[in-house]
């Protein structure tokens, strides 16, 4: 089968090239690597495609999408604050870029379309946990545009004919996730703190909770919502259908690297949701979904790979200025004797 990754090169998409390779698939990868990293794909450059372009450029996404019979589109500009900063941005991407996605799919005649949907699209709902049938109410640009993305996927089924199917992620973590930006993920942000003695930052009491969810989970979802029958136009919850809060996973990691770290409590953040966790119901039903990783195994992985790849570029690092100490001496003699 050939896929079409959009995103691949991000966190979770890199993780479902990872699978669908070692499954023997053909797949294009196409990312703008404005979220994404080359270094995500490394070990499996050889056995893709990859083009390095934006799902806002609908002529790059139609040259991407030659010959794909799935598309998994998980290309966007993810972040709740992000999107309060620069709503613009965040819709340009999001909406228009999944417009592109779906057009070029409905002319290309793809055999499903997958998009990566977000638990943020049921915004202050009171009740939990949230089940697909609850009215939406996102209470962010970003989940306006998660949103916006499950209407524009079944009115292609609708109007055109084209299978889509939304998958609401609840807040995906694990090795990739990139700790670096003051719009990561908590996960990774905490995990990196732990690792480098630093005081992590709590917005708000800590007391928010999500169903915090190891990516092998979603990347399992998206394998099965693409062949899974009768669920054109459907929109499913991915996650453990758990409920921790900020101050429980520092509890654990805690727990996990022995440290006493204390936080730093500051105010919330704007467009921020209190409480989040899934109804896995539907997705079990309908696609056979199940937890493959709990949170605390999940936790444990993911903070092992931080240490790991830190570790493997401290040591890039030594290994590059040991060279450029060598090639200094080297060009030494020379240096005297021209002299
Ligand atoms: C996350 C995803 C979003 C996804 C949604 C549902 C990221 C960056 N965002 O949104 O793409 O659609 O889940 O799956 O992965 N927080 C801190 N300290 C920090 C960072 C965050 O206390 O250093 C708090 C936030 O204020 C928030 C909670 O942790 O209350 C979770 O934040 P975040 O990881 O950014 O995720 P969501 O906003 O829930």
């Amino acid at each position: 089968m050939r896929y079409l990754v959009t995103g691949g090169a991000g966190f979770i998409g890199s993780n479902t090239v990872d699978e669908l390779v070692s499954r023997g698939h053909s797949v294009v990868v196409l990312d703008d690597l404005s979220g994404g990293k080359d270094d995500n794909l490394a070990e499996i450059r050889n056995k893709i495609t990859i083009i390095k372009g934006s799902i806002t450029d609908i002529e790059v996404v139609r040259k991407a999408m030659h010959e794909a019979e799935y598309v998994l589109h998980l290309g966007a500009r993810t972040s709740v604050p992000r999107s309060v900063k620069d709503p613009l941005e965040t819709n340009r991407i999001n909406i228009e870029g999944t417009l592109n996605v779906l057009v070029a799919a409905k002319e290309m005649k793809v055999k499903r379309v997958v998009f990566a949907a977000s638990s943020s699209a049921y915004g202050e709902t009171p009740t939990l946990p949230k089940v697909e049938t609850m009215q939406p109410q996102p209470i962010s640009p970003y989940g306006v545009t998660k949103y916006v993305g499950e209407l524009y996927s079944q009115a292609f089924l609708k109007c055109y004919g084209l299978e889509t199917v939304s998958l609401r992620y609840f807040n995906i973590f694990g090795p990739r996730q990139d700790p670096s930006s003051p719009y990561s993920g908590v996960l990774a942000k905490f995990c990196t703190a732990f690792l480098e003695d630093k005081q992590p930052v709590v917005f708000g009491d800590g007391e928010q909770t999500r169903d915090f969810t190891f990516v092998d989970n979603a990347v399992h979802a998206n394998l099965l919502a693409c062949e899974a029958p009768n669920v054109a136009g459907k929109v499913f919850n991915v996650g453990c259908g758990d409920r921790i809060s900020l101050n429980q996973v520092l509890a654990a990691l805690r727990k996990i690297t022995g440290k006493p770290l204390e936080a730093k409590y500051e105010p919330p953040r704007e467009g921020d949701i209190r409480d989040s966790q899934a109804d896995i119901s539907e997705a079990r039903q309908f696609l056979g979904y199940d937890p493959q990783v709990g949170f605390e195994e999940g936790l444990r992985i993911t903070f092992d790979w931080y240490r790991e790849s830190q570790l493997k570029s401290a040591a890039r690092e030594a290994a590059a200025k040991e060279a450029a100490a060598k090639e200094a001496t080297a060009k030494e003699p020379a240096a005297k004797t021209e002299r």
